[in-house]
């Protein structure tokens, strides 16, 4: 089977009130252990590149023929769309070009206008070769240099304006932030997605920052119009956990190191388990 856009698999979801989960890729570990969980629970997914894992994988070409040939090597029969994380207007165009079958235009640094002209642009031209494509309106809070910034709030008249041009799914800021939520986090503001969805007539919303969410506010989210749910942080942290594990329990060969094969096993096989869970709890389990 060969990779979709994600349009089909995301109006489902919000048909069906259930959300698909957008798990990052680094490395060929990353992208085995992710479609293996997927396959397994029989749910559609999306594959997200940021730019600097795509560079890290020696660039978008060599990642989509990389996802390529692993999922049909792997025999991959679950919907799987490739998708660019926060592109700029350069790498969301490189992105097309390369073969990705969905791209996120993130122009939420620029003046409303401009985002607005190069949103409209872009989304024109991804629809043009088939491919989705995800806007962002506002900005998404973070960790930056040790400093955690609060999740901050769309305006909904920005968020009426970004999706009448035609985008298919938009990411609006509810709170949420990317990385490990700080422990006097204030929670998704549930009043300002109503009224965002409300302003976008509908529109499959996305919520960014999927790691450390309570999963009984995402299922309420996702009840309210979030059919994309972005992860990444709660992959690593399996990860590494599992690897430090690993190497903790002195499983080296005697004499020889680490074979780099057995070494990085749990961590995938951690990751493998986390997407079953959270496609399991997202609801796209079984929707393959
Ligand atoms: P987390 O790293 O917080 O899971 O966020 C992922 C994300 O939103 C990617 O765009």
């Amino acid at each position: 089977m060969v990779m979709v856009s994600a349009t089909e698999m995301i109006n489902k979801a919000h048909d069906g009130h259930y959300a698909v989960a957008a798990f990052n890729i680094n490395n060929m570990e990353w992208i085995k252990a992710v479609l293996a969980g997927c396959q397994k629970a029989n749910s559609p997914v999306m594959l997200g590149v940021s730019e600097g894992a795509g560079k890290y994988m020696c660039g978008f070409k060599n990642v989509v023929d990389m996802v390529r040939d692993i999922h049909d090597q792997m025999g991959i029969t679950v919907p799987v769309a490739l998708h660019l994380d926060h592109g700029t207007y350069e790498g969301t165009k490189a992105c097309i070009e390369a073969g990705f079958t969905s791209v996120m235009f993130d122009g939420s640094h620029y003046s409303f206008e401009e985002n607005m002209e190069k949103s409209k642009e872009l989304i024109a031209l991804a629809h043009s070769k088939g491919c989705s494509i995800e806007c962002e309106v506002g900005g998404i809070g973070g960790t930056e240099d040790g400093v955690t910034s609060n999740g901050e709030l769309a305006d909904p008249k920005e968020c009426a304006t970004i999706a009448a041009l035609g985008v298919d799914f938009l990411a609006a800021g509810i709170g949420n932030i990317h990385g490990v939520y700080p422990d006097n986090w204030a929670g998704l503001n549930f009043d300002r997605l109503e009224e965002i969805q409300k302003a976008v007539n509908g529109k499959p919303l996305v919520l960014h920052g999927g790691s450390g969410i309570p999963y009984d506010m995402v299922h309420k989210a996702i009840t309210m119009g979030v059919s994309k749910v972005n992860v990444n942080t709660e992959l690593q942290l399996v990860f590494a956990k599992a690897t430090r594990e690993y190497i903790e329990a002195g499983k080296d060969q005697a004499g020889k190191g680490y074979d780099p094969r057995k070494l990085l096993k749990p961590g995938a096989d951690a990751i493998t388990a986390q997407v079953i869970e959270m496609v399991n709890s997202f609801g796209c389990a079984d929707k393959a």
